[in-house]
């Protein structure tokens, strides 16, 4: 996330074409005025000319999302995605105030040049003021006011609608790699409430109250209906979804998951692994989750997929690791409601999962009228980060398909 505070800016009928849009030209200003509020923010407007450092435009970008209108407000954010010797580039976001939705975005490039023209030095106080360079190219993160909450979520591109459930103990950042395949579609990743960055209330940790949450996100996403895609855990949260919202889902894609309850040895792994973070905290559980993740030749192969779901799961609020453990516990079974689901269907499964059977991923996919059933290869119980073009390409075709 960028270290600065964003800026709003209202939108003026002076911003405006005839239609009342937010005009190209006008967009290139706006941008230009939030950088300036943001160094008025932090190191003043005069930090080039205090370094003797004259910052110019050497390329920018500006692709256009979705209208603004006079009397809208914009929030825009700025972030460092590149710091060279003599040059650097920001990235930025203007995003409609009242409801997140990403209206447009610039990628600005600029050299420093002295008082004679000749390139320089990028001053330490830019550095300072925009951070460093982070690892993902960022910008889509938000956090969404929603039944008391604050939500985050990364939401991406324009399009059709594909909302992505994380799996359990993981946050929306599982998605990154496959979301970044499905150009053309509105992709929208957010953590659970007691996940990732989303807020970790005491209670309320339920599969209804999860899939409460995603409806109202969609709402103030101002999204009607989706394609709902669940790993695992987020896929029961997903069967919650369509059995309380059925307007909200035009397609499912169910990963790597299943729709029976706990068996009695289940729950009792469950209880287990509440006594670990309870005593522990989320670390507890890292161990011990980590090699029933991934199909054998993944935790050798992809050193950084490993690292990047050791790190969520060490990270993932306690608070929250225990709600959803609570809450998988406590749900029902789904079984009987499976010939019910009117909605295109893609289940997908890992071949090498080790916590949910091949032969139970195809029940699930038989039992779902006129459902797909896709089988990776070279996948355990994380397909979609183990495999994420080849899943992308399936998931793209079942879009393609159904819209
Ligand atoms: C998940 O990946 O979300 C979990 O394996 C779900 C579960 O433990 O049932």
């Amino acid at each position: 996330m960028s270290p600065v505070a964003p800026v709003d800016i209202p939108v003026f009928p002076d911003d405006c074409d005839a239609y009342g849009h937010v005009n190209n030209a006008a967009f290139v200003r706006m941008f230009e005025r939030a950088r300036w509020e943001a160094l008025r923010a932090g190191p003043g407007v005069d930090v080039f000319q205090r370094h003797g450092v004259a910052p110019v435009v050497r390329r920018a970008t500006v692709e256009f999302h979705a209208p603004a209108h006079p009397g809208q407000v914009l929030r825009f954010d700025v972030t460092l995605v590149h710091l060279g010797r003599t040059s650097f580039s920001l990235h930025q976001t203007a995003r409609r105030a009242d409801d997140g939705v990403l209206v447009a975005e610039a990628d600005m490039v600029f050299v420093c040049l002295d008082g004679q023209d000749r390139p320089t030095e990028v001053p330490a106080a830019i550095r300072q003021h925009f951070g460093t360079r982070p690892s993902v190219r960022p910008g889509m993160l938000q956090h969404y006011s929603v039944r008391g909450l604050a939500l985050t979520a990364d939401v991406l591109g324009d399009g059709p609608a594909i909302l992505f459930i994380h799996g359990f103990p993981l946050d929306r950042t599982m998605w990154r790699h496959l979301a970044a395949t499905l150009t053309g579609w509105r992709r929208i990743a957010p953590d659970l409430r007691g996940a990732g960055l989303s807020d970790v209330p005491d209670g309320g940790y339920s599969m209804t109250e999860y899939a409460d949450d995603l409806a109202a996100l969609l709402d103030v996403l101002r999204v009607e209906s989706t394609v709902v895609c669940g790993l695992s855990m987020g896929a029961y949260v997903a069967f919650a979804l369509l059995r309380r919202h059925p307007g909200k889902v035009r397609g499912l894609v169910l990963a790597n998951t299943r729709a029976e309850a706990d068996t009695p040895e289940g729950l009792k792994g469950r209880d287990e692994m509440i006594a670990l973070v309870e005593g522990g905290g989320s670390e507890a559980i890292v161990e011990r989750l980590m090699p029933k993740l991934f199909a054998p030749s993944s935790l050798t192969a992809m050193p950084q997929v490993v690292e990047h779901v050791r790190t969520m799961i060490a990270n993932s609020p306690p608070r929250g690791v225990i709600g959803a453990l609570e809450a998988m516990k406590a749900r029902d079974d789904q079984t009987a409601f499976l010939p019910e689901i009117n909605v295109p269907t893609l289940v997908i499964a890992g071949r090498e999962d080790q916590l949910i059977s091949n032969d139970r991923s195809k029940a699930l996919a038989d039992a779902i009228p006129e459902a797909q059933f896709t089988l990776i290869p070279e996948a355990g119980h994380l397909t979609p980060m183990e495999q994420p073009i080849a899943t992308g390409r399936v998931i793209g075709e079942f879009l393609e398909a159904i819209s």
